[in-house]
C-alpha cells in the first residue's frame, strides 16, 4: 500500500490502541469467552480487530468498543470473539489420544445398552470430531447397531460452519492415514471432503463452554483439548469440575498436550500422557 493511499482514507490510517481501550478490550473478551489476554498478545488482538475496525468503517478502538458495549452489541461481540480464537487444529493431532480411544476406551462399554456419546468440547473446524468419528468406524464394526453421536461445539460460529460443511483443503487431509482416506472421504474440487457416514455421527452447535450448556449427557468421553491454555485457573477449576459432572462414571477426559489437571481437579485419575478418568 503506498503512503499516498494511506493518507488519503483515514480507515486506512494506523489507529492507536491506548492502553485503556487495551484494557477494556481484555476484560470484554475474558467476560464473553474466559480466554485470558496477556500483554504480549497485544499485537494479535490489534491485528485482528483492526480488520473489524475497517469492516465497520469506524476510526477508533473508542467507537468500536461503544459498537461492543451498546445495546446492539451482541451480534459484533460474537465477530470479535471469532476474530481473537485461535484455531490450531488438525486430523490425527495427538495420535495417541485416538488410539487410546479405540484400544482401551471403546471395548470396554457397557455392552448392554450399545449407547454412546462423545464431546468434542472446542472442535475449532471440526478436524477433531471427524478424527474421533474415523476412529469409531474403524474400530467398531458393528456401529450401525449402536446409538451412537459425536456432539462437537465451539464458541467461533465459523469454526462450526467449517466443521459443518466437511471440506478441507488437501494437505490439511494428507494428515489422515491413507487407508482411511481412501473409505471415508472424497475428493471436491481442489478440496477433500468428509464422507457421509462420518457426518451422519456428528452434531456441530455453536456452544461458549462457560455458559449453560443445552445437553444432559453423560458422555462417554471428552474431549477438551488445547482450549483451557486460553484460561485462568478459577475458569479451568470451574470447567473441568462440569466436565466431571458431565461424564459417565469411569468417563474418560482428554486433554491437550501441554495441559493438565494437576491441582486443578480432584475428580480425576491421571492414566498418564494428557489422558484422564473420571474418579467421582
Ligand atoms: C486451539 S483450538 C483447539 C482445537 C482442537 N480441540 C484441537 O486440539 O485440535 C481452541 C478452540 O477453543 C475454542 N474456544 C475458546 N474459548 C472457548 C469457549 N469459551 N467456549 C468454547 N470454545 C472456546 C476456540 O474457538 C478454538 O477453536
Amino acid at each position: 500500500m503506498t503512503q499516498a493511499a494511506t493518507l488519503a482514507d483515514p480507515l486506512l490510517a494506523e489507529v492507536p490502541l491506548t492502553e485503556q481501550d487495551f484494557a477494556r478490550i481484555v476484560a470484554l473478551v475474558r467476560s464473553h469467552s474466559g480466554i485470558a489476554l496477556s500483554d504480549s498478545k497485544r499485537d494479535l488482538v490489534y491485528g485482528r480487530l483492526r480488520r473489524r475496525l475497517r469492516a465497520l468503517r469506524l476510526d477508533s478502538f473508542a467507537a468500536y468498543l461503544e459498537v461492543l458495549e451498546g445495546p446492539e452489541g451482541a451480534e459484533e461481540r460474537v465477530r470479535m470473539i471469532n476474530a481473537i480464537t485461535t484455531n490450531l487444529t488438525g486430523f490425527f493431532r495427538e495420535a495417541h489420544h485416538f488410539e487410546h480411544l479405540a484400544q482401551a476406551v471403546l471395548p470396554n462399554l457397557p455392552r448392554g445398552q450399545r449407547r454412546l456419546r462423545i464431546w468434542s468440547a472446542g472442535c475449532s473446524s471440526g478436524e477433531e470430531p471427524y478424527t474421533i468419528a474415523m476412529t469409531l468406524r474403524s474400530a467398531m464394526p458393528d456401529l450401525a447397531g449402536w446409538d451412537a453421536r459425536i456432539l462437537a461445539t465451539d464458541i467461533d460460529t465459523d469454526m462450526v460452519a467449517h466443521g459443518e460443511a466437511g471440506r478441507y483443503a488437501a494437505d490439511r487431509a494428507a494428515a489422515i492415514p491413507p487407508q482411511l482416506r481412501r473409505t471415508h472421504t472424497q475428493a471436491a474440487g481442489a478440496e477433500v471432503e468428509m464422507g457421509p457416514e462420518l457426518k451422519s455421527l456428528i452434531s456441530f452447535l455453536p456452544l461458549n463452554l462457560l455458559e449453560a450448556w443445552p445437553m444432559r449427557g453423560p458422555f462417554d468421553a471428552i474431549f477438551c483439548r488445547n482450549v483451557v491454555i486460553y484460561f485462568d485457573k478459577p475458569t479451568q477449576r470451574t470447567l473441568f469440575d462440569r466436565f466431571a459432572d458431565m461424564l459417565c462414571p469411569g468417563g474418560h477426559l482428554f486433554v491437550g498436550h501441554s495441559e493438565t489437571l494437576f491441582r486443578v481437579s480432584e475428580r480425576f485419575q491421571h492414566l498418564g500422557r494428557t489422558i484422564y478418568r473420571k474418579l467421582r
